[in-house]
């Protein structure tokens, strides 16, 4: 039987949640609009026409929902700071309620006993800096220099974990490639523009939190998923390979100081180059304390020469008839050991899952949340974490996503990912049968 114990005693494990998801008080004590609130107000971008205006309203339930971390035997919190709430306008004005707001949590972490880990930028843009282009703005890196020192000056004596971005290729594809993201940008101009910048404000966040705090320990997290070729043919081999310098590669390898991994796929090479000079490429460069990996599906792949540019083409888990969550995703647990080893080939020096978890429809049934699957989900892959430990892979924390069912960006409030159930309509939490399958595992 699967043991925490087995994972070692200073194996760190915790619960992730993102500002826009869970805090609410999205147009009040001082917050300015984000990306997300005014992308979420434009029709058919968000299912059923969800906004995260009072998503689970943990703004003003922070206390009993980290004493609720507590209680399922987690050690860590990993939360972020909303940039428009501090900064209302992106830069300049300082908005002190905010500002007192993210103490309030950090001191709340600090007297239950739970290690904060805040991360900068978890997808809210503030409104106002998108008006000028947001990320495909050369002005929004020193915007979000101005945003981390604030944040590393003013928190930096009691937090000392810090995630510069979560996922960058996700929301520089979804928001400014696919445009099925705030703020609904699409092209791969934009997608380049936004990529470069991004790469360079993690290394700058990097830099100004290591200037800033005493004893940091910083991180940024990338999405990673294996990515497997339909079939052996060299074009779905080639294919997969696209892919995979998109998905896994695209930022990694400019932190590591390699720079864009364009010579594995030449249309890289034509978009990058003009951004890939010796100048940036040590700007994009941070020597992490840890890296955080986020995985929730492979990704099966098959060569389409109808698609523009990648010619690749998702063969989806549903249609190969694999087991998958509400969310289509395919479960794989052997997948996300292998994508761990991929990352671990890299010289990176400590690996933390700072992501992993799913959606499934749960059975509500007299005042109970039974969600069978969820618990076996975390069984598979936990044992293959406990794996790829094993095999000498450096893997300090894991961080279940999430701690209650929250405003699932697109899908709004449908997708119900959370170790605690959430009714938006009364706000009222249950711990699901998978939080007290955790309560088991971490506490017994
Ligand atoms: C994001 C979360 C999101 C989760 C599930 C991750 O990519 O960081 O904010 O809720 O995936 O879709």
């Amino acid at each position: 039987m699967l043991k925490a114990a087995d994972f070692g005693s200073d194996f760190l494990w915790g619960v992730a949640t993102a500002a826009t998801q869970i805090e609410g008080a999205s147009n009040s004590y001082g917050k300015g609009m984000s990306i997300w609130d005014i992308f979420s107000k434009r029709t058919g971008k968000v299912k059923n026409g969800h906004q995260p205006v009072n998503a689970c309203d943990f703004y003003h339930q922070y206390k009993s929902d980290i004493a609720l971390v507590k209680t399922l035997g987690f050690k860590v919190f990993r939360f972020s700071i909303s940039w428009s709430r501090i900064l209302p306008l992106g830069k300049g004005l300082v908005n002190e309620e905010g500002i007192s707001f993210y103490h309030h949590v950090i001191d709340e972490c600090l007297v239950q006993g739970i290690i904060p880990y805040v991360t900068l930028y978890h997808w809210d843009l503030p409104e106002e800096l998108s008006k000028n282009g947001g990320w495909t703005s050369y002005s929004i890196n020193s915007e979000f220099n101005e945003f981390v020192m604030l944040c590393a000056r003013t928190y930096g004596d009691k937090v000392k974990n810090w995630i510069v971005i979560n996922e960058p290729f996700g929301f520089t594809s979804l928001g400014y490639m696919l445009g099925v993201h705030a703020p609904g940008e699409t092209g791969l101009t934009n997608f380049f523009s936004a990529v470069k910048h991004t790469a360079i404000a993690q290394a700058d966040g990097g830099r100004i939190l290591r200037a800033e705090v005493g004893k940091a320990n910083i991180g940024t997290t990338f999405s990673c998923s294996e990515i497997i070729p339909y079939t052996q043919s060299d074009a779905d081999i080639l294919a997969a390979k696209r892919i995979d310098c998109l998905m896994n590669r695209l930022f990694v390898e400019p932190t590591l100081g390699m720079g864009f991994p364009t010579a594995d796929w030449d249309v890289l090479e034509k978009f990058t180059v003009s951004h890939s000079t010796w100048r940036h490429n040590e700007r994009m460069t941070f020597d992490f304390d840890f890296i955080g990996l986020q995985n929730y599906f492979p990704l099966v792949v098959k060569f389409n020469a109808f698609i523009p540019v990648i010619q690749a083409w998702e063969v989806k888990a549903k249609s190969r008839r694999k087991p998958h969550t509400a969310m289509g995703w395919e479960i794989n647990a052997d997948s996300f050991h292998n994508i761990i080893k991929q990352f671990a080939a890299y010289p990176i020096k400590n690996i933390m899952i700072t992501e992993n978890g799913a959606a499934f429809k749960d059975v509500l049934k007299d005042g109970k949340v039974m969600d069978e699957d969820r618990i076996a989900y975390f069984k598979l892959y936990l044992s293959a974490l406990l794996k790829a430990k094993n095999e000498g892979i450096n893997i300090t924390g894991y961080m279940a996503w999430t701690l209650m069912d929250n405003f699932e960006w697109a899908e709004g409030y449908h997708a119900r990912f959370g170790l605690v159930h959430n009714d938006f309509k009364t706000q009222q939490r249950t711990i699901k049968d998978s939080g007290f399958w955790w309560k088991d595992f971490l506490t017994k």
